[in-house]
């Protein structure tokens, strides 16, 4: 697929970087089943390529994505929900192994708060605004929010917005472990583009197998996911990037990563 051919996003690449802009603006990025097959068509694409090494995942001024399309999804039944296995789609970007960021200003509703957090991590606009508003709609999170909301801030925290559906700003969003940094809004791309950029430098294999076992931190208990890290630290030195990032360091130089 041409980059540009996407219908709801936009696609660039800024040297090693891959950015996609969610560009639904009329619905304030929400998210259709369209924007799900771009999203995941786009950085699955990106994510195979060798000359990538992170991805940014951004919205608008006003909406990261002010959540699921709720006009696209309100006259389904539970039957046409569990055929179509309704968000099952967006599993596919949870699990890509290029290191993702979200770029977080305005809106990150729901949907929109959950795919933010599919990504590895989160930088926030200090407009940021992160809530789960479902209740309101008499639903619950779909796409990982019950999972993930309180795996990143705690049962108090996350019971509190998922019951009220009360918003989270930026700042308390940082103070809670939600969001990694918090930046003055016209600076949200530069740094995104500055952090994106510094971990693509890094060895891709290194950085994609630090990405599963941090994960696996999440999804497994503690000595699991220690033994897990143990057999990945160990594989690494099977790659190319070891041998020449600990070359690099007795010799007192930069390393000179092959991605390999
Ligand atoms: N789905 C579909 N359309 C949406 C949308 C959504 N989630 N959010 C906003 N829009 C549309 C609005 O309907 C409106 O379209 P029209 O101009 O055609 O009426 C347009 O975007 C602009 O929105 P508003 O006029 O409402 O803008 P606002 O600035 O007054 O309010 C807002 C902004 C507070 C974010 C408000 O739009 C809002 O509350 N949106 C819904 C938020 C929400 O409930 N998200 C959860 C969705 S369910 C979900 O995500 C399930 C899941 O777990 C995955």
């Amino acid at each position: 697929m041409n980059e540009n051919s996407y219908e709801t996003i936009e696609v660039r690449r800024e040297g090693r970087v891959g950015v996609i802009t969610l560009n639904r603006p009329k619905a304030l990025n929400a998210l259709n089943e369209q924007t799900m097959q771009d999203v995941v068509a786009a950085a699955t694409e990106l994510d195979r390529d060798s000359g990538i090494g992170a991805l940014i995942l951004a919205g608008s001024e006003k909406a990261f994505a002010a959540g699921a399309d709720i006009k696209e999804m309100s006259g389904k039944s539970a039957s046409d929900m569990y055929h179509e296995d309704f968000f099952a789609g967006w599993d596919a970007f949870a699990r890509l192994r290029t290191p993702k960021i979200a770029a977080v200003a305005g809106y990150a509703l729901g949907g929109g708060c959950e795919l933010a957090m599919m990504c590895d991590l989160i930088l926030a606009a200090d407009t940021a605004v992160f809530g789960q508003p479902e209740i309101a709609l008499g639903v619950i999170p779909g796409m990982g929010g019950t999972q993930r909301l309180t795996r990143a801030v705690g049962k108090a925290k996350a019971m509190d917005m998922i019951l009220t559906g009360r918003q989270m700003r930026a700042e308390e969003a940082e103070r809670s472990g939600l969001v990694s940094r918090v930046v003055a809004a016209d600076e949200l791309m530069d740094t995104a583009l500055e952090v994106a950029g510094k971990i693509a430098e890094m060895s891709k294999p290194a950085a994609q197998h630090a990405v599963e076992t941090v994960n696996a931190a999440y999804e497994s208990g503690l000595w699991a996911g220690v033994q897990h890290e143990r057999r990945v630290f160990h594989g690494l030195f099977s790659t190319a990037d070891q041998k020449e990032g600990m070359s690099a360091f007795a010799e007192k130089r930069t390393a000179r990563f092959s991605h390999e």
